[in-house]
């Protein structure tokens, strides 16, 4: 069962720059330092705003996953929402019983707030791409 939106992934050229503009123009004034994700080809910032946060992401190193979507979006775009789930590999199995294909291996990834993650593909969900993400506090207690 799909949990709470945990956050809305917009892809740009440049976090910082981005994330000036979201101050600017809404008062998102809660920025959290940038950090790099070699593995997975991103530089990511977050923003939180009330009730759910934006993620944004810029391409790290050569052949990051956005440069196709950059390519086609130059001054970048909605990339993702992420939805949390319980159980990661249970809502995987779940969406792939559905027929939904998951991105890459199937395989579970650590994700930008250090908790596995998933991605369903676009094509398989009426063009979004959908990250689904366990939440921390369900596998420690
Ligand atoms: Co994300």
């Amino acid at each position: 069962m799909i949990g709470r939106l945990n956050h809305i992934g917009i892809a740009t050229p440049d976090v910082e720059k981005a994330a000036k503009t979201w101050q600017a123009l809404y008062g998102a004034t809660h920025a959290h330092a940038a950090f790099d994700m070699p593995e997975q080809g991103v530089r990511v910032k977050f923003i939180d705003v009330p009730n759910s946060q934006i993620e944004l992401i810029e391409p790290l190193g050569e052949n990051s996953p956005l440069d196709a979507f950059l390519a086609r979006n130059p001054a970048g775009g909605q990339h993702h929402v992420c939805f949390e789930v319980e159980d990661i590999l249970a809502a995987r199995d779940d969406m792939q019983a559905k027929g939904a294909r998951i991105l890459g291996t199937g395989e579970p990834r650590i994700g930008a707030h250090g908790t596995p993650v998933i991605f369903v593909h676009p094509k398989d969900n009426g063009g979004v791409l959908v990250e689904l993400m366990q939440t921390p506090q369900e596998k420690t207690q």
